[in-house]
């Protein structure tokens, strides 16, 4: 890729003025003042620099963060938080988009990446990636009820029938709930379908990717071993 684009795309500038900068010798390649924008980066390889600031590059990269309640998982919004927003250097510099959204009041695992192919991935329902739910209801429920199959007829969006989920009961008001889909407000709708309500929803896997307890609401990093 060459240089000024390969900066452009990691929002170092445009690409008039990072041209501006590499002609000013504000750019190394592996140690030595790169003039030429037309020069190919071999983005394995090459260490850049530019004002001083080594370039962290890779092809793919997988985020996992943990989503707070209040912030929203939608590109940009005027008025809340999203969890684009949380997204530090270096990794704010990728054209991030979100596997699969929860609600504002939903917490837990957010994969972000920009892989398009690797999105498709996970939030594609054919792929068999289930995304796995901790879910506390109002009042006793016995998980088991989900799966046989039914509809949702709430008149939200259209009628659907839900893919047989995986369930395990944790205790009376409390069980994980795994589905391959993710349609808009579904672990909710599919509770309400049986006349109870969730009261706390974490998503606390997606495929083998488990959220890492460790990492403090609001926080994330990188997902280096993944086979999804
Ligand atoms: N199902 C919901 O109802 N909400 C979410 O945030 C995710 C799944």
């Amino acid at each position: 890729m060459r240089l000024d684009r390969y900066l452009a795309n990691l929002k170092y500038g445009t690409r008039n003025e990072i041209t501006k900068k590499i002609k000013s010798k504000k750019v190394t390649v592996n140690g030595n003042i790169e003039t030429d924008s037309r020069y190919k980066v071999d983005t394995l390889n090459d260490k850049v620099t530019i004002e001083g600031i080594e370039v962290f590059y890779k092809e793919t990269v997988l985020i996992m963060l943990n989503k707070p309640s209040g912030v929203i998982s939608a590109n940009k919004d005027g008025l809340h938080e999203t969890v684009l927003d949380l997204i530090g250097e270096p990794y704010n510099r990728f054209e991030l988009r979100i596997a699969g959204r929860l609600d504002i009041d939903t917490e837990g695992l957010i994969l972000l990446t920009n892989d398009g192919k690797l999105l498709h991935k996970i939030i594609s329902p054919n792929k068999d990636v289930y995304k796995k739910y901790y879910v506390k209801v109002e009042s006793k429920f016995d998980s088991s009820k989900l799966l046989k199959e039914f509809q949702i007829n709430d008149g939200r969006d259209l009628p659907f029938t839900p893919l047989l989920p995986k369930v395990e009961q944790i205790s009376d008001d409390e069980f994980y709930l795994s589905i391959k889909e993710g349609k808009f407000h579904q672990v909710k709708r599919m509770v309400e379908h049986f006349n109870n309500k969730v009261i706390y929803l974490k998503r606390v896997s997606i495929g083998n990717i488990e959220l890492d307890e460790s990492l403090e609401k609001g926080r994330y990093r990188e997902v280096l071993d993944y086979n999804i």
